[in-house]
């Protein structure tokens, strides 16, 4: 355990709001600091941020934690390096005899390397071999926008990165690692992998080079693309290209382009809120991560088929976590890059004013491949149609969609009414009967985080609630400790916390969250703050806890008697004592 002092100094210099505000949007909800939940997809914010006891509650999907929990669970780190990352924030040093040379030392290593590697790349583009940067000027990039994304290049050098990097001091390892070098099979030897290539570093949202992306300036040269694999300091679906200069242009509207040349084409355009999710589908992550900044998101993808086959996707996804999508058609040009050059930024300006909504692309794309003039193929269309119309949840803007459509197929409204109202009728039903399957199917009342709860719903709330007392009057110990050992705790979960706070608490320390987030997983972490924050409305009396300790008690006596009345009940019968103790 660290010590007491320096956790209290670390968590006072790393305000849960201040560090969650870099990652995810905080909005104000009455006295409530919300966001929208980084760690499940969702639609409105669920997501707590209580500023005093600095913690965070997702009621959505129950992760919870501290500010360390938190830093574990976005970054992917252990404990320790968690608390090393928080301290570095705020320029604080870890007492010495826990510094090991731990992974967030590396990771540390690693952006300071792609931090020297990306400087090595922007002036290598001045160097003596100036084709990186003839190609950028081809590609009609201006100074300023090179000097802003920081784009470089790599010559046809196998070591030119590789010798400059040893002689600051970098090893074989940290060029590995950090992906920017490969080991050749035959010789043994490390070389450099971005040759021959303009360089695009991506930046996370802090402003560290986390990995790059290099385009081929060879005719054909293969591939046309190269992109960094994962690392430790990068994860590839979980960062948006450019979204360092998207999230500062403060538009509530994101363009979502395919490629880096569109994105920086379109920022040099004037549209600075312009990102790319970066060498793969769009993910889920980047949906949220979006939707932390905006409610809107331009889809620009390439006008191929497989750019659009990717907007389909892409639309699915971004509805998911409550973005509205809108997708931008490109005319006579196959890219945004490439419009933008033939037509300028005022024309362009117009398409994204012109961008239609997502049902409108949707229905439009009912037409694809089929001749709508022939009947057969108008039925074909309008089919897929009335599948879509069923799909919008909000009656008015479904009525207003079919009234178009309608016309646009010259049929009568109410017989177009009467096919979709059909269709949702028959969704209902599979949606019920799924749920309904779903219910019986499922293992009762599994709790993956404490197995031991299974069946024992009524005694893994009783200690919930003792521990929820306590957490709220740690004094209150000794008195609860005169009625009950922790072994006398049903589930293993509920008595390793009370264990551990009992712990805690014995040795001096003030109950504060924190107590635990060295001893339990992030997901445990979630628990405890769960139990914390989902009895809020509870005002637990001495008598609820000593009735609740009872029924721990009278399980170990008499365990016929005890799982009598239902789980229901002990809910209810709760709340009542509650209410009586109150008024
Ligand atoms: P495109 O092939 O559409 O590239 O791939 P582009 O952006 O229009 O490229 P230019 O204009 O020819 O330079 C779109 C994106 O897909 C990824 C890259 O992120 C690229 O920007 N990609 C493409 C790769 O990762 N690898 C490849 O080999 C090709
Ligand atoms: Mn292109």
């Amino acid at each position: 355990m660290l010590p007491q002092e320096f956790l209290y100094q670390l968590k006072q210099a790393n305000p849960i709001d201040a560090v969650m505000g870099s990652y995810v949007r905080l909005v104000r909800a009455g006295s409530l600091l919300k966001c929208q939940c980084p760690f499940h997809s969702e639609k409105t914010p669920s997501c707590v941020v209580y500023t005093q006891n600095n913690s965070f509650y997702c009621f959505g999907c129950h992760a919870g934690g501290d500010v360390i929990t938190f830093i574990m669970k976005i970054e992917g780190l252990q404990y320790m390096d968690a608390v090393r990352m928080l301290a570095e924030r705020a320029g604080m040093q870890v007492p010495e005899q826990e510094r090991d040379n731990g992974e967030a030392n590396m990771r540390m290593r690693l952006l300071e390397l792609n931090r020297a590697a990306a400087k090595y790349y922007y002036e290598n583009l001045t160097g003596n071999d100036k084709r990186g940067l003839l190609y950028l000027k081809e590609r009609a990039l201006k100074p300023e926008i090179i000097r802003k994304y920081g784009l470089g290049y790599a010559g046809e050098s196998w070591n030119g990165l590789l010798d400059a990097m040893k002689r600051l001091g970098y090893t074989d390892q940290d060029l590995l690692t950090s992906n920017l070098c490969s080991r050749s099979n035959k010789t043994g030897n490390l070389y450099d992998r971005f040759r021959n290539r303009v360089i695009f570093p991506i930046f996370d949202l802090r402003g560290s080079v986390i990995a790059f992306g290099g385009r081929t300036i060879e005719k054909g040269g293969e591939p046309k693309y190269l992109n960094s694999s994962d690392t430790p300091v990068f994860k590839k679906g979980r960062n948006l290209f450019s979204m360092n200069f998207a999230k500062k242009s403060q538009s509530k509207r994101l363009i979502l382009a395919e490629g880096y040349m569109d994105v920086i084409a379109i920022h040099q355009a004037g549209f600075e809120n312009v990102v790319a999710s970066l060498g793969t589908a769009l993910t889920a992550d980047q949906c949220r991560l979006m939707r932390q900044y905006a409610e809107e998101v331009v889809i620009s993808y390439d006008s191929d088929a497989a750019g659009q086959n990717a907007t389909v996707k892409a639309v699915n996804l971004l509805r998911a976590v409550g973005l509205r999508p809108r997708i931008l058609h490109i005319p006579d040009a196959k890219d945004p890059d490439e419009y933008l050059k033939k037509f300028g930024s005022a024309y362009f300006r117009k398409l994204l004013e012109e961008a239609d909504d997502a049902v409108t692309y949707e229905l439009q794309r009912c037409r694809d491949g089929t001749d709508t003039a022939t009947e057969d193929g108008a039925i074909t269309a309008l089919h897929k149609a009335v599948g879509i119309l069923a799909g919008i949840e909000n009656e008015l803007d479904r009525n207003v969609y079919l009234s178009k459509l309608a016309k646009e197929y010259e049929i009568s409204p109410e017989i177009l009414k009467a096919q979709v109202g059909q269709e949702i009728k028959k969704r209902r039903k599979g949606e019920e009967k799924q749920k309904w399957h779903a219910l019986t199917t499922a293992p009762l009342l599994a709790d993956p985080l404490n197995p031991d709860a299974a069946g024992k719903l009524k005694e893994a709330k009783a200690e919930e609630m003792i521990l929820c007392y306590l957490f709220r009057q740690p004094d209150a110990l000794e008195d609860v400790l005169r009625q009950i050992r922790p072994e006398e705790f049903v589930t293993d979960l509920n008595r390793r916390i009370f264990l551990h706070l009992r712990d805690r608490l014995l040795q001096g320390y003030p109950y504060d969250l924190s107590l635990f987030s060295d001893s339990f997983t992030p997901e445990e972490m979630g628990r405890i703050t769960g139990i914390e924050a989902m009895h809020a409305e509870l005002d637990i009396s001495t008598k609820a806890v000593t009735d609740c300790i009872r029924i721990l008690k009278d399980k170990k006596l008499n365990p016929a008697q005890a799982a009598e009345s239902s789980d229901d009940e002990f809910r209810a019968n709760i709340r009542n004592l509650a209410k009586q103790k109150r008024s």
